[in-house]
């Protein structure tokens, strides 16, 4: 089945100066998706978002919107809803009338803006404050109003830049929840910028991971975690041991590797052909490895013994350092697990499968 495409980037690029800063950038992103653009401070999330709002134009390439070529198309003329990081109200204006800019600038006749207004207000659960004004709001609050403001001309696109970078851990994860409910509500297609890999996770039905300029990968949560394009894309995402080795062998589907710390471990060969004697990264997530007071003896597993450092408890799970040769292993421990509070010093035996492990090719002999 064939899904209609809102938004299309066609390799587009942006240089400032001799710096590339958007390298060739291609995406279509389906009405009602939320797509992220994840990545560290300077990749170039904003630069791209704002030739998407209009803000900038791209150097190359084509942007098109619900089939229409928008290079050069001013951005009031492009039918968005922007939020961004910082609180962009009209200080002087009451939250009704930052609300109700958008519809005043179409010339909505009032009685239209007033019910499409305490509409929204409705949407972001803050039906009672549109005398009030922005200053005697939270933060949480006029971000929320920021977002009634940017939905309530029912735009076909939602930009979202930062908009919870400001607040505090658990306003964040609030609005983020609430976030999440109103765009699956809406349906509105939306592209939200984050530096935040957990929010990325939690809000896009697909997420465009980018690096200095440059697409790492475009996928969904699942496939960037568990499917990781490039070390960097796998490292951004979630915790992960690394250790360094060798491939010395290749068969059955298996790789068989020897790490700097003298011991061996299994890796599956993915896609990616790499060759015995490869100089590599080899990757395992703290929550695909077991911990064990003893030693099981399975077959078939990555196996390693080890001396237990440091554990930190921390409700649903717990944390657990591992020092196996010259690694400090971390070990994620759920608490439904129920094991007896381990001590620094105890010996302890990780397992882990060799489909957890992940290889990448790694140049130069910097270790
Ligand atoms: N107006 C500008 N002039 C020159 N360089 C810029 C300008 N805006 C952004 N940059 C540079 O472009 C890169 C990407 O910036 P930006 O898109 O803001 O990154 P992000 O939003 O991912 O943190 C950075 O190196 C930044 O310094
Ligand atoms: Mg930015």
């Amino acid at each position: 089945m064939s899904k209609n495409i809102d938004v299309e980037l066609k390799n587009i690029q942006k240089k400032f100066g001799s710096n590339v800063v958007v390298d060739h950038f291609n995406l279509q992103i389906e009405q009602g998706e939320c797509v992220s653009f994840l990545g560290p401070s300077g990749c170039g999330k904003t630069t791209t978002l704002n030739m998407i709002a209009g803000f900038l134009d791209p150097d190359e390439g084509e942007l098109i919107i619900k089939g229409k070529r928008m290079n050069g198309v001013p951005s009031n003329k492009r039918d968005l809803g922007m939020v961004f990081q910082t609180y962009s109200l009209f200080p002087h204006m009451t939250i009704f009338e930052n609300v109700a800019y958008g519809l005043k600038l179409r010339k909505v006749p009032k009685a239209e803006t007033a019910a499409r207004v305490n509409k929204v207000l409705e949407l972001v659960k803050l039906p009672h404050i549109s005398d009030r004004y922005p200053r005697q709001l939270s933060g949480g609050q006029r971000q929320r109003i920021a977002i009634a403001r940017a939905l309530v001309t029912e735009p076909t696109l939602l930009l979202l830049d930062e908009p919870l970078s400001n607040l505090d851990a658990k306003l964040r994860e609030e609005l983020r929840d609430e976030m999440k409910r109103l765009q699956q509500e809406i349906g509105v297609t939306t592209i939200f910028v984050t530096h935040d890999q957990e929010e990325a996770l939690y809000l896009s039905n697909r997420i465009v991971v980018l690096d200095h300029g440059k697409v790492e990968q475009i996928g969904t949560p699942w496939d960037i975690y568990n499917r990781p394009a490039s070390e960097f894309v796998h490292t951004f995402i979630g915790k992960s041991n690394r250790m360094t080795g060798v491939v010395e062998q290749l068969y059955d589907g298996r790789m068989l590797l020897r790490t700097d710390a003298g011991f061996n471990l299994f890796g599956d060969i993915r896609d990616k052909q790499i060759a015995p004697r490869t100089n590599v990264s080899v990757y395992v997530r703290p929550e695909k490895i077991t911990l064990h007071t003893e030693d099981r003896g399975t077959q078939d597993v990555n196996r390693a013994k080890g001396t237990v450092k440091l554990t930190s408890f921390l409700g649903a799970h717990t944390e657990c350092e591992v020092e196996v040769g010259r690694y400090t292993v971390t070990v994620r421990i759920q608490s439904a697990a129920q094991l007896e509070p381990l001590q620094a010093g105890q010996t302890v035996y990780l397992e882990w499968k060799a489909e957890d492990v992940f290889v990448f090719p790694r140049e130069g002999q910097d270790e």
